[in-house]
Protein backbone atom coordinates (compact mmCIF):
# COMPACT_ATOMS: atom_id res chain seq x y z
CA UNK A 1 0.00 0.00 0.00
CA UNK A 2 1.63 3.10 -0.68
CA UNK A 3 -0.96 5.59 -1.74
CA UNK A 4 -4.47 6.26 0.56
CA UNK A 5 -7.31 8.39 -0.04
CA UNK A 6 -9.35 10.31 2.58
CA UNK A 7 -12.76 12.07 2.46
CA UNK A 8 -15.38 13.76 4.56
CA UNK A 9 -18.76 13.31 3.87
CA UNK A 10 -22.68 14.22 4.93
CA UNK A 11 -23.15 16.71 7.47
CA UNK A 12 -20.00 18.61 8.65
CA UNK A 13 -19.04 18.39 11.94
CA UNK A 14 -16.50 20.24 14.45
CA UNK A 15 -13.09 17.83 14.96
CA UNK A 16 -13.28 16.79 11.07
CA UNK A 17 -10.03 18.94 10.25
CA UNK A 18 -8.36 17.06 13.17
CA UNK A 19 -9.13 13.72 12.00
CA UNK A 20 -8.22 14.73 8.48
CA UNK A 21 -4.84 16.12 10.41
CA UNK A 22 -4.66 13.08 12.19
CA UNK A 23 -4.65 10.79 9.26
CA UNK A 24 -1.87 12.85 7.32
CA UNK A 25 0.40 12.86 9.59
CA UNK A 26 0.12 9.61 10.65
CA UNK A 27 0.02 8.03 6.96
CA UNK A 28 3.15 10.50 6.03
CA UNK A 29 4.79 8.83 9.21
CA UNK A 30 4.27 5.73 7.71
CA UNK A 31 5.93 6.20 4.92
CA UNK A 32 2.35 6.20 2.81
CA UNK A 33 0.96 9.29 0.34
CA UNK A 34 -2.73 10.78 1.05
CA UNK A 35 -4.71 12.06 -1.51
CA UNK A 36 -7.20 14.42 -0.36
CA UNK A 37 -10.94 14.13 -2.35
CA UNK A 38 -12.53 17.08 -2.12
CA UNK A 39 -16.60 17.25 -1.70
CA UNK A 40 -17.11 13.67 -0.34
CA UNK A 41 -18.47 10.87 -2.78
CA UNK A 42 -18.58 13.79 -5.40
CA UNK A 43 -15.35 14.96 -5.64
CA UNK A 44 -14.73 10.69 -5.99
CA UNK A 45 -17.13 10.84 -9.09
CA UNK A 46 -15.82 14.24 -10.05
CA UNK A 47 -12.25 13.05 -10.01
CA UNK A 48 -11.54 15.89 -7.76
CA UNK A 49 -8.38 15.18 -5.73
CA UNK A 50 -5.18 16.80 -4.04
CA UNK A 51 -2.13 15.67 -2.50
CA UNK A 52 -1.82 16.78 1.12
CA UNK A 53 1.33 16.33 3.12
CA UNK A 54 2.33 17.18 6.53
CA UNK A 55 2.20 21.24 5.59
CA UNK A 56 -1.26 20.93 4.07
CA UNK A 57 -2.76 20.06 6.98
CA UNK A 58 -1.36 22.94 9.64
CA UNK A 59 -2.93 25.26 11.29
CA UNK A 60 -6.16 23.00 11.16
CA UNK A 61 -6.51 21.11 14.63
CA UNK A 62 -8.97 24.14 15.86
CA UNK A 63 -11.17 24.83 12.95
CA UNK A 64 -14.76 23.66 12.83
CA UNK A 65 -16.17 22.51 9.20
CA UNK A 66 -13.52 20.33 7.01
CA UNK A 67 -10.99 21.90 4.72
CA UNK A 68 -11.67 19.58 2.44
CA UNK A 69 -15.09 20.17 2.12
CA UNK A 70 -18.47 17.95 2.58
CA UNK A 71 -21.58 17.09 0.28
CA UNK A 72 -24.53 15.00 0.77
CA UNK A 73 -24.20 13.07 -2.95
CA UNK A 74 -27.59 11.43 -3.73
CA UNK A 75 -25.89 9.66 -7.08
CA UNK A 76 -23.57 7.63 -5.02
CA UNK A 77 -26.88 5.56 -3.91
CA UNK A 78 -26.32 5.01 -7.85
CA UNK A 79 -24.32 1.46 -8.44
CA UNK A 80 -23.25 3.10 -12.44
CA UNK A 81 -22.30 6.08 -10.99
CA UNK A 82 -20.20 4.73 -8.35
CA UNK A 83 -18.15 2.56 -10.83
CA UNK A 84 -17.14 6.08 -12.06
CA UNK A 85 -15.89 6.63 -8.60
CA UNK A 86 -13.94 3.67 -8.25
CA UNK A 87 -12.63 4.38 -11.60
CA UNK A 88 -11.30 7.61 -10.51
CA UNK A 89 -9.89 6.32 -7.35
CA UNK A 90 -7.78 3.46 -9.74
CA UNK A 91 -6.96 6.03 -11.77
CA UNK A 92 -5.47 8.35 -9.06
CA UNK A 93 -3.31 5.26 -7.76
CA UNK A 94 -5.43 5.27 -4.57
CA UNK A 95 -5.01 2.03 -2.79
CA UNK A 96 -6.95 2.42 0.44
CA UNK A 97 -9.52 5.10 1.82
CA UNK A 98 -10.20 6.63 4.73
CA UNK A 99 -13.80 7.92 5.08
CA UNK A 100 -15.11 10.52 7.42
CA UNK A 101 -18.59 11.10 8.23
CA UNK A 102 -21.81 9.53 10.47
CA UNK A 103 -23.97 6.54 9.73
CA UNK A 104 -25.05 7.24 5.96
CA UNK A 105 -21.26 7.78 4.81
CA UNK A 106 -20.47 4.78 5.83
CA UNK A 107 -23.02 3.07 4.27
CA UNK A 108 -21.90 4.40 1.44
CA UNK A 109 -18.27 3.28 2.42
CA UNK A 110 -20.12 -0.37 2.83
CA UNK A 111 -20.57 -0.60 -0.86
CA UNK A 112 -17.46 1.20 -1.94
CA UNK A 113 -15.38 -1.40 -0.27
CA UNK A 114 -17.47 -4.59 -1.90
CA UNK A 115 -17.55 -3.04 -5.47
CA UNK A 116 -13.62 -1.93 -5.59
CA UNK A 117 -12.21 -4.06 -3.41
CA UNK A 118 -10.62 -1.56 -1.79
CA UNK A 119 -9.35 -1.52 1.92
CA UNK A 120 -11.85 1.44 3.68
CA UNK A 121 -11.72 2.14 6.88
CA UNK A 122 -14.26 4.66 8.58
CA UNK A 123 -14.03 7.20 10.95
CA UNK A 124 -17.39 8.08 12.90
CA UNK A 125 -18.16 12.09 12.83
CA UNK A 126 -21.07 12.98 13.21
CA UNK A 127 -22.75 15.90 15.28
CA UNK A 128 -25.55 13.39 15.89
CA UNK A 129 -23.74 10.81 17.72
CA UNK A 130 -26.26 8.54 16.04
CA UNK A 131 -23.68 5.87 15.02
CA UNK A 132 -23.34 2.08 16.34
CA UNK A 133 -19.33 0.87 17.36
CA UNK A 134 -18.72 4.45 19.34
CA UNK A 135 -19.19 5.66 22.73
CA UNK A 136 -19.34 8.98 20.89
CA UNK A 137 -18.64 10.31 17.71
CA UNK A 138 -16.46 12.97 16.63
CA UNK A 139 -18.66 16.40 16.85
CA UNK A 140 -20.95 15.60 19.07
CA UNK A 141 -19.29 17.28 22.54
CA UNK A 142 -18.47 20.37 20.39
CA UNK A 143 -22.30 20.43 19.34
CA UNK A 144 -24.17 19.44 23.02
CA UNK A 145 -22.18 22.11 24.48
CA UNK A 146 -22.57 24.74 21.70
CA UNK A 147 -26.18 24.10 22.62
CA UNK A 148 -25.93 24.28 25.94
CA UNK A 149 -24.14 27.61 25.94
CA UNK A 150 -27.24 29.12 23.96
CA UNK A 151 -29.76 27.40 26.61
CA UNK A 152 -28.16 28.74 29.60
CA UNK A 153 -28.78 32.30 27.38
CA UNK A 154 -32.39 31.53 26.75
CA UNK A 155 -32.46 30.90 30.42
CA UNK A 156 -31.31 34.40 31.53
CA UNK A 157 -34.56 35.93 29.32
CA UNK A 158 -36.99 33.14 30.27
CA UNK A 159 -35.51 34.06 33.76
CA UNK A 160 -36.61 37.73 33.89
CA UNK A 161 -39.90 37.14 31.82
CA UNK A 162 -41.33 33.99 33.59
CA UNK A 163 -41.82 32.29 30.55
CA UNK A 164 -41.58 28.95 29.36
CA UNK A 165 -39.65 28.13 26.33
CA UNK A 166 -39.49 25.26 23.76
CA UNK A 167 -35.71 25.13 22.45
CA UNK A 168 -35.46 22.90 19.65
CA UNK A 169 -32.09 21.28 18.86
CA UNK A 170 -30.56 18.24 15.99
CA UNK A 171 -29.54 14.69 16.35
CA UNK A 172 -31.70 14.14 13.14
CA UNK A 173 -33.89 10.73 13.88
CA UNK A 174 -32.27 10.33 17.38
CA UNK A 175 -32.29 12.58 20.99
CA UNK A 176 -28.74 12.26 21.57
CA UNK A 177 -27.98 15.93 21.45
CA UNK A 178 -31.48 16.60 23.11
CA UNK A 179 -30.64 14.11 26.29
CA UNK A 180 -26.91 15.34 26.85
CA UNK A 181 -27.45 18.99 26.15
CA UNK A 182 -30.95 19.20 28.57
CA UNK A 183 -29.49 17.39 31.30
CA UNK A 184 -26.04 19.56 31.44
CA UNK A 185 -28.41 22.76 30.50
CA UNK A 186 -31.16 21.56 33.74
CA UNK A 187 -34.42 21.50 31.23
CA UNK A 188 -37.55 21.16 32.81
CA UNK A 189 -38.32 18.43 30.55
CA UNK A 190 -36.52 16.75 27.31
CA UNK A 191 -38.66 15.63 24.23
CA UNK A 192 -37.19 13.16 22.46
CA UNK A 193 -38.09 11.16 19.57
CA UNK A 194 -37.34 7.55 21.80
CA UNK A 195 -40.26 8.30 24.10
CA UNK A 196 -43.56 8.80 22.92
CA UNK A 197 -44.71 12.07 22.68
CA UNK A 198 -47.44 13.18 24.96
CA UNK A 199 -48.69 16.61 25.67
CA UNK A 200 -51.52 15.99 28.34
CA UNK A 201 -48.89 14.53 30.03
CA UNK A 202 -45.92 17.46 29.35
CA UNK A 203 -48.92 19.70 30.66
CA UNK A 204 -49.41 18.38 33.74
CA UNK A 205 -46.34 17.72 34.05
CA UNK A 206 -45.64 21.45 33.45
CA UNK A 207 -48.67 22.40 35.77
CA UNK A 208 -47.15 20.57 38.43
CA UNK A 209 -43.90 22.49 37.66
CA UNK A 210 -45.33 26.10 38.09
CA UNK A 211 -47.56 25.10 41.17
CA UNK A 212 -43.91 23.96 43.19
CA UNK A 213 -42.50 27.34 42.91
CA UNK A 214 -40.88 27.90 39.29
CA UNK A 215 -41.68 30.45 37.46
CA UNK A 216 -40.17 29.48 34.20
CA UNK A 217 -39.06 26.59 32.40
CA UNK A 218 -37.00 25.26 29.08
CA UNK A 219 -38.00 22.19 27.25
CA UNK A 220 -35.65 20.98 24.75
CA UNK A 221 -37.19 19.46 22.06
CA UNK A 222 -35.16 16.80 19.58
CA UNK A 223 -36.12 17.91 15.82
CA UNK A 224 -36.88 14.25 15.51
CA UNK A 225 -36.10 14.13 11.82
CA UNK A 226 -38.81 17.03 11.28
CA UNK A 227 -37.37 20.36 11.95
CA UNK A 228 -39.80 23.18 13.37
CA UNK A 229 -42.03 20.52 14.68
CA UNK A 230 -41.72 22.17 18.18
CA UNK A 231 -44.04 24.67 16.75
CA UNK A 232 -46.72 22.47 16.34
CA UNK A 233 -45.44 21.14 20.20
CA UNK A 234 -45.56 24.51 21.03
CA UNK A 235 -49.23 25.20 19.93
CA UNK A 236 -51.06 21.91 21.21
CA UNK A 237 -49.56 23.18 24.63
CA UNK A 238 -51.29 26.60 24.35
CA UNK A 239 -54.72 24.53 23.17
CA UNK A 240 -54.57 21.75 25.98
CA UNK A 241 -52.59 23.62 29.08
CA UNK A 242 -53.51 26.92 28.21
CA UNK A 243 -49.51 27.98 28.35
CA UNK A 244 -47.87 30.99 26.32
CA UNK A 245 -44.55 29.73 25.47
CA UNK A 246 -41.88 30.61 22.79
CA UNK A 247 -39.89 28.86 20.38
CA UNK A 248 -36.50 28.78 19.54
CA UNK A 249 -34.65 26.65 17.03
CA UNK A 250 -30.99 26.19 17.09
CA UNK A 251 -30.20 25.35 13.97
CA UNK A 252 -27.51 25.17 12.03
CA UNK A 253 -25.37 26.73 14.62
CA UNK A 254 -24.72 23.27 16.36
CA UNK A 255 -22.74 22.18 13.32
CA UNK A 256 -20.06 25.16 13.67
CA UNK A 257 -16.96 26.73 15.74
CA UNK A 258 -14.16 25.48 17.10
CA UNK A 259 -13.96 21.66 18.30
CA UNK A 260 -13.92 21.12 21.71
CA UNK A 261 -10.20 19.58 23.17
CA UNK A 262 -12.25 16.58 23.65
CA UNK A 263 -13.15 16.62 20.44
CA UNK A 264 -10.04 17.26 19.07
CA UNK A 265 -8.57 14.48 21.03
CA UNK A 266 -10.80 11.79 20.19
CA UNK A 267 -10.36 13.09 16.27
CA UNK A 268 -6.98 12.82 16.65
CA UNK A 269 -6.76 9.18 18.09
CA UNK A 270 -9.94 7.78 15.38
CA UNK A 271 -8.00 9.69 12.62
CA UNK A 272 -4.43 7.67 12.85
CA UNK A 273 -6.10 4.89 14.56
CA UNK A 274 -7.83 4.53 11.13
CA UNK A 275 -4.15 5.13 9.01
CA UNK A 276 -2.74 1.71 11.48
CA UNK A 277 -5.72 -0.38 10.89
CA UNK A 278 -5.15 0.06 6.94
CA UNK A 279 -1.29 -0.94 7.65
CA UNK A 280 -2.00 -3.85 9.94
CA UNK A 281 -4.70 -4.93 7.89
CA UNK A 282 -8.08 -4.31 9.86
CA UNK A 283 -9.79 -3.42 6.55
CA UNK A 284 -13.76 -2.58 5.65
CA UNK A 285 -13.97 -1.83 9.73
CA UNK A 286 -14.94 1.52 11.07
CA UNK A 287 -12.74 3.33 13.87
CA UNK A 288 -14.15 4.42 17.17
CA UNK A 289 -14.00 4.90 21.45
CA UNK A 290 -15.46 2.25 23.69
CA UNK A 291 -14.95 2.83 26.91
CA UNK A 292 -11.79 4.97 26.12
CA UNK A 293 -10.37 1.99 23.74
CA UNK A 294 -10.17 2.17 19.84
CA UNK A 295 -13.19 0.11 18.75
CA UNK A 296 -13.16 -1.29 15.61
CA UNK A 297 -16.64 -2.10 14.36
CA UNK A 298 -17.46 -3.85 10.37
CA UNK A 299 -18.61 -1.12 8.76
CA UNK A 300 -22.07 -2.48 7.84
CA UNK A 301 -22.80 -3.49 11.58
CA UNK A 302 -22.26 0.93 12.00
CA UNK A 303 -25.59 2.10 10.12
CA UNK A 304 -27.57 -1.63 10.60
CA UNK A 305 -27.63 -1.77 14.46
CA UNK A 306 -29.14 0.45 16.49
CA UNK A 307 -27.20 2.14 18.87
CA UNK A 308 -29.13 2.69 22.30
CA UNK A 309 -29.31 6.46 24.50
CA UNK A 310 -28.14 6.45 28.17
CA UNK A 311 -31.14 4.68 29.81
CA UNK A 312 -29.91 5.73 33.35
CA UNK A 313 -30.01 9.52 31.80
CA UNK A 314 -33.42 9.48 30.91
CA UNK A 315 -34.65 8.35 34.13
CA UNK A 316 -32.12 11.08 35.83
CA UNK A 317 -33.45 13.73 33.82
CA UNK A 318 -37.34 12.99 35.26
CA UNK A 319 -35.77 13.38 38.98
CA UNK A 320 -33.43 16.27 38.42
CA UNK A 321 -36.36 18.70 36.56
CA UNK A 322 -38.45 18.43 39.60
P1 LIG B 1 -24.04 11.32 7.30
O1 LIG B 1 -22.85 10.61 6.81
O2 LIG B 1 -23.70 12.55 8.09
O3 LIG B 1 -25.03 10.41 7.99
P2 LIG B 1 -25.81 11.37 4.94
O4 LIG B 1 -26.85 10.48 5.51
O5 LIG B 1 -26.22 12.55 4.15
O6 LIG B 1 -24.79 11.95 6.04
O7 LIG B 1 -24.87 10.46 4.02
C1 LIG B 1 -23.75 11.00 3.38
C2 LIG B 1 -23.61 10.43 2.01
O8 LIG B 1 -23.35 9.04 2.07
C3 LIG B 1 -24.85 10.53 1.14
O9 LIG B 1 -25.03 11.82 0.62
C4 LIG B 1 -24.48 9.53 0.05
O10 LIG B 1 -23.53 10.08 -0.85
C5 LIG B 1 -23.80 8.45 0.87
N1 LIG B 1 -24.77 7.38 1.15
C6 LIG B 1 -25.75 7.38 2.09
N2 LIG B 1 -26.50 6.27 2.02
C7 LIG B 1 -25.99 5.53 0.99
C8 LIG B 1 -26.32 4.28 0.39
N3 LIG B 1 -27.36 3.54 0.81
N4 LIG B 1 -25.56 3.87 -0.66
C9 LIG B 1 -24.52 4.58 -1.11
N5 LIG B 1 -24.17 5.77 -0.59
C10 LIG B 1 -24.88 6.24 0.45
O1 LIG C 1 -26.49 14.91 10.52
C1 LIG C 1 -26.16 16.17 11.03
C2 LIG C 1 -27.34 17.11 10.89
O2 LIG C 1 -26.95 18.38 11.37
C3 LIG C 1 -28.63 16.64 11.57
O3 LIG C 1 -28.62 16.86 12.96
C4 LIG C 1 -29.65 17.46 10.84
O4 LIG C 1 -30.92 16.83 10.85
C5 LIG C 1 -29.11 17.49 9.44
O5 LIG C 1 -27.70 17.25 9.53
C6 LIG C 1 -29.32 18.79 8.71
O6 LIG C 1 -28.82 18.64 7.43
P1 LIG C 1 -28.66 19.83 6.39
O7 LIG C 1 -27.44 20.60 6.78
O8 LIG C 1 -28.48 19.12 5.10
O9 LIG C 1 -29.89 20.65 6.50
Amino acid sequence: MRRIGVLTSGGDAPGMNAAIRAVVRNAVYRNLEVCGIQRGYQGLINGDMMPLGNRSVGNIVHLGGTILETTRCPDFKIKEIRAKAIEATRKAGIEAMVVIGGDGTLRGATVLAQESGLPVVGVTSTIDNDVYGTDYTIGFDTAINTAVEYIDKIRDTARSHDRLFFVEVMGRTRGFIALQSGIAAGAEAIMIPEVPENIDALCADLERTFKGGKRSAIIIVAEAGEPGSTFRIARAVKEKGGLDSRVCVLGHVQRGGSPTARDRILASRLGAAAVDALVEGRWNVSVGEVKGDIAYTPLEDTWSRRKELDGDLIRLMKILAR
